[in-house]
């Protein structure tokens, strides 16, 4: 018996109907659709308008699809790995929840938090128990509701986050494909410009704090877009280095979207043009832990078994990184 490696078997994805356009934007803050796109690359986001849903509805909804497309019986599932940073709640686990409504019933969960890294982070996670031998089955869900801690009278963030949900199930592979390699790393700096600042244990919720508007996510945007562009840049040159890969080996580069800008950067850095790099933060804007399994659903039809695709996170942390992955099927 080879080698197991941990493949991406199937994917799924949901965003919610409501559009959130540049031009709506203009109604809520002082900005306009020229400068958003010119800046970040983003014309409209989907919203979860219905104040009854949280994060587990987007979240279901693309496993559900994911389920129905590799028709699979959820019960073979044995591990359920939400990436999020917008959980339904603190406590009581967004992946139980999530497992059990699916009907993944001999399964166990958890959250993972990692702000923009976490599915990055929940890709390595879940091929270390495939590779282990330990699981058969991970399904690893990227989801946000990102409107629930956007401040929309804040233009420094309410233009550039939307909601959704993309999921990829986690099987072994004994012809070699699946993840190779990750280098991941993160630095505690990154919370001074990047946070939510009350309702956690530090500072937690009360009155003066929601007066203050501190239960919105805020961020320094120019320092998080120069640590954002070094950060994935290099992330994404080393793993290449590492492997022994040049341009000319990558099919793909599945970078985080954030800002159109910074995966630019990153593209140029590993001397890729942009034909090979997947994006469509155009319709979503920066989903955090939902950008990358989002990208891999709007690709799958272009993706082809024994492609090589590096996939690049920044986020909150900070935390960053890079994974190198061969994709394991051709869709049909
Ligand atoms: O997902 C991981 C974490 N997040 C990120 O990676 C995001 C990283 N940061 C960014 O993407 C960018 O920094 C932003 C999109 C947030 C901002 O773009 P920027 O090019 O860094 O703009 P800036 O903050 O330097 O502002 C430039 C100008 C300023 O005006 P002055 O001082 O030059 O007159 C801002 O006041 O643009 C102004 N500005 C806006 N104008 C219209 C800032 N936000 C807006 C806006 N609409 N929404």
């Amino acid at each position: 018996m080879g080698k197991i490696t941990a493949a991406i078997t199937a994917v799924g994805k949901y965003v919610p109907d409501y559009t959130l356009t540049n031009k709506e934007l203009e109604t809520l803050v002082e900005t306009n659709d020229e400068w958003i796109f010119t800046r970040t690359g983003i014309k409209e986001r989907r919203i979860l308008k219905d104040a009854d849903k949280g994060t587990s509805y987007l979240a279901i909804k693309a496993a559900q699809d994911l389920i129905a497309k590799r028709n699979i019986d959820p019960k073979e599932i044995d591990m359920v790995i939400i990436g999020t940073a917008t959980p339904d709640m603190n406590v009581a686990s967004t992946a139980v929840y999530v497992a059990t409504k699916i009907g993944a019933v001999n399964a166990f969960g958890y959250d993972l938090q990692a702000a923009c890294s976490s599915f990055l982070y929940a890709m390595s996670t879940a091929s270390a128990y495939i590779e282990s031998g330990r699981y058969k089955k991970v399904l690893v869900v990227g989801a946000d509701k990102m409107s629930s801690i956007v401040d929309y009278t804040d233009r420094a963030t309410c233009i550039i986050f939307g909601d959704g949900a993309g999921a990829a199930l986690f099987e072994p592979n004994e012809e070699g494909l699946g993840l190779q390699d990750e280098y991941l790393r993160s630095d505690g700096i990154g919370r001074e410009f990047l946070r939510i600042e009350a309702g956690g244990s530090l500072n937690p919720t009360s009155q003066e704090t929601l007066d203050a508007r501190q239960h919105f996510i805020k961020q320094e945007g120019k320092t998080v877009f120069k640590y954002a562009v070094s950060n994935m840049a290099d992330a994404s040159e080393k793993i290449l280095e590492r492997n022994n890969l040049t341009n000319d080996d990558i099919d793909w580069l599945a970078p985080h979207q954030a800002n159109l800008r910074i995966i630019e950067a990153t593209a140029r850095r590993v001397k890729l043009g942009m034909d090979k790099v997947m994006v469509n933060i155009q319709n979503y804007g920066n989903t955090t832990s939902a950008t990358l399994p989002l990208l891999l659903a709007d690709y799958e039809d272009k993706l082809k078994k024994g492609d090589n695709i590096v996939f690049a996170a920044f986020g909150g942390g900070f935390t960053w990184g890079a994974i190198y992955l061969k994709w394991a099927y051709d869709s049909k």
